[in-house]
This record gives structure tokens, sequence and C-alpha cells, in this order.
């Protein structure tokens, strides 16, 4: 089987291509990346010379190159990882959220209508649920939780999943949906907690907690969430949606001290600085739907993968070093100089 994974030069895409490519070696696996600043060709440096690997360098919302690349390999299967996923960002400027979030998904969506309705994979954020209240652990997202977004990233990507279930309603388009938790895991870009708090950790920087750090976010290594959508993509029901996590909430704050603590630095790196607008208090999955139907289960502790990410980090210094010296660093001085 032939199978387009957009957004394969970021964080998860390229952790599913890693995986694809291990599980099931027989299928052709093209990647389409625009490579925005958060795409890493040395993330793919490890299958680019698979012959069942191509790298396409593409925007998905290039409606005639994609119909172009859509005639060239005649895919079974698209799996829609491309966005642009960073909240802080989507605040200070949300027009390419929208374009690529919800145009690029209608293009790639009409791609598979033109081209003999191809199975279409979508992979969406537990954001579009919007947040719960810190103080009742007993709630959590089902799949049928509303839609109740705050960001402009959150918003976007709910605009996008409400059009994928409009085209299978009323194109008949063969569409899944997964809704997952915050991930981590390696190649994982320093703009996120997590790989942000390894890095500066390992700079001696200052850790810049948001407010007070009592955030909670529901955590899965990057590798469940791949096992989770290769699941959904073969076995799961067309036009269903399923949420993905795994029972793992913690604090922002709780998080950062176990970083410091396994990197053996001082907890005086702590920041505390001002708070990120509409920031949501609490997010938590329930798997229940895609543990009963599909037998899906994390397999990865927090405790064993955030020593695993943090091994990785301390191996892959020259992946994020070549990341933090470039442009980015412009955007940390921005986001973080007056907080
Ligand atoms: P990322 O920012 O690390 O990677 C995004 C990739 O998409 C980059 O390689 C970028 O170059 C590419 N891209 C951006 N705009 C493009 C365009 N117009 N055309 C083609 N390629 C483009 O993001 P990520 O963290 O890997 O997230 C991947 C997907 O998973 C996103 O859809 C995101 O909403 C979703 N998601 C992420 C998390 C998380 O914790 N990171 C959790 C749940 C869902
Ligand atoms: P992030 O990794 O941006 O993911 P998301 O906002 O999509 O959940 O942030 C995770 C949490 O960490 C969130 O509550 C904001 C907080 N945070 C900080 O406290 N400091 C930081 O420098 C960053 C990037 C995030």
């Amino acid at each position: 089987m032939t199978i387009i994974v957009t957004g394969g030069a970021g964080f998860i895409g390229g952790n599913y291509i890693h995986y694809h490519l291990k599980e099931h070696p027989e299928d052709r696996v093209v990647c389409v990346d625009k490579l925005t600043y958060a795409g890493n060709l040395s993330t793919l440096a490890p299958v680019m010379d698979n012959p069942n690997f191509r790298f396409v360098k593409l925007d998905i919302c290039d409606r005639e190159g994609v119909m172009k690349l859509f005639e060239e390999e005649k895919p079974d299967v698209v799996i829609n990882f491309a966005a642009e996923s960073h909240v802080d960002r989507s605040i200070e400027d949300p027009g390419i959220f929208l374009q690529t979030n919800i145009i690029g998904t209608a293009t790639m969506m009409d791609a598979c209508r033109a081209f003999g309705n191809v199975r279409y994979h979508q992979v969406s954020t537990d954001e579009v649920y919007g947040d719960l209240p810190l103080d009742r652990p007993d709630l959590f997202f089902t799949e049928t939780t509303p839609i109740h977004t705050s960001s402009p990233y959150s918003s976007s990507k709910a605009g996008a999943d409400l059009l994928v279930m409009a085209y299978y309603r009323t194109y008949g388009l063969p569409v899944t949906i997964s809704r997952c938790s915050n991930n981590y895991g390696p190649y994982h870009f320093p703009e996120k907690l997590i790989p942000l708090m390894i890095a500066n950790c390992l700079n001696d920087k200052p850790l810049p907690v948001y407010g007070e750090g009592k955030n909670v976010r529901d955590w899965l290594y990057v590798e469940d969430h791949c096992k989770a959508i290769d699941l959904i993509v073969r076995k799961g029901r067309i036009g269903e949606v399923y949420n993905v996590g795994g029972h793992n909430e913690m604090a922002n704050i709780d998080i950062v001290k176990l970083i410091i603590k396994e990197l053996g630095k001082s907890e005086d790196l702590i920041t505390y600085v001002t708070d990120r607008k509409g920031h949501d208090l609490r997010y938590a999955i329930d798997p229940t739907k895609i543990h009963n139907e599909l037998g899906w289960l994390p397999e990865t502790k927090f405790a064993d993968g955030i020593k695993k990410t943090i091994k990785w980090y301390l191996d892959n210094r020259s992946w994020w070093e070549e990341i933090i010296s470039g442009e980015y660093q412009n955007y940390y001085d921005k986001m973080y100089g007056n907080r």
C-alpha cells in the first residue's frame, strides 16, 4: 500500500514515519512537508535512503501540487499530521494557522475525493474540547464532549475536524479522526514545554514556567500515539472519532522539577513568567473507546518515557543545538525577552 504522510518532517509525523517503515516495511511511504521552521529534514535522515520512502517538499495548501502528487503516487491512504502546532505562536499571529490547518485539510481531502475517495485520517488534538477545571479530577474528555476551543490553534484544529466530518457526511469520504493528548519523545521541537526545559537545563538557562505552573496536561509517549494512529487507520470504524491518551496527568511544575532532578540541576533555574493568554487549565482524555474497540493501551510509563526522552536529547545534541542556534533564537528572545 502507498501512504501519504503530511508533516512528516515534524515531531509526531517524523516519529510516525520511523514507526511505519519499521512495522510495515512492505508499504511505500511518501512524506509531504513544507519544511516550515518546525520541519527538520535531519529527523528523516535515517530513512532517506530507504527505497520505500520518498520525501516531497510541498505545501498542503498548494492544490495543483497536491493533485499532481496524487496523480503520480495514487495513494491508498493519507494521514494528515501537517499543521501549525504551537499555541503561543497562534496567539501572536493566527493567520497561518487558519491557512494550513483548515485550508490545507480541505485541500488534502479534495485530492482524496478526486482520486477515488482515498482513505483519509486526520490527526487532531484534545485541545478541541477546551479545558477542564483543576478541582474536578472526575471529569475527562470523551468523544462526545462538545467542541469548545480556547486558542486560535485549537480553533483551527476544531474547524478542520468539522470539515472532516462534513466530507464524510456529504461526500462519503472514508475518514477517521484521532484526538490525542500532549505527546513527548524524540525529535520534539524545543519550543514546547518538555524539550524546551531539557535544552535550557542542559545550557543552565532559566526555566520559564507560565503562571504558577499548576496547569495540567495528560502526557503520552509519542510511539504510543503512532501505534494508535496505525490501528485506527487499519481497523477503526469509518466516520468515527477516537480519543487517544494515557491517564497520565501532571502539573507543569512537577514536570519541570522532574527534568531538573534527572539532569542533576538546581531548582533555582525555575523562573515564573507571565501566564499565557487564555491558558487552558487541564486536559484529560478518557481513552475507553479506543481501548474497547481496538485494544489500544499505552505501553510506555511516564517514568520510563521521560528518561528515554532525556537520554535522546543528551545523545542527539546536534539535532536540537542546530535548531536553537538559528532563527529560533529570534523567536525565543521575542517571546521570553520581557516576559
Ligand atoms: P510540528 O509542529 O512538530 O510539525 C508540523 C510539521 O508540519 C512540520 O514538519 C512542518 O514543516 C509541517 N507543515 C506545517 N505547515 C505545512 C504545510 N502548509 N504544508 C506541509 N507541511 C506543513 O507538530 P507536531 O507536534 O508533530 O504535531 C503534528 C500533528 O499532531 C498536528 O496536526 C498537531 O495538531 C497534532 N497534535 C500534536 C500534539 C502534540 O503534543 N505535539 C498532540 C495532539 C495532536
Ligand atoms: P506546550 O508544550 O506549548 O503544549 P500545549 O500548550 O499545546 O499543551 O505547553 C504545555 C504546558 O506548559 C502549557 O500549560 C504551557 C506550559 N509552558 C510553560 O509553562 N512554559 C513554557 O515555556 C512553555 C513552552 C509552555
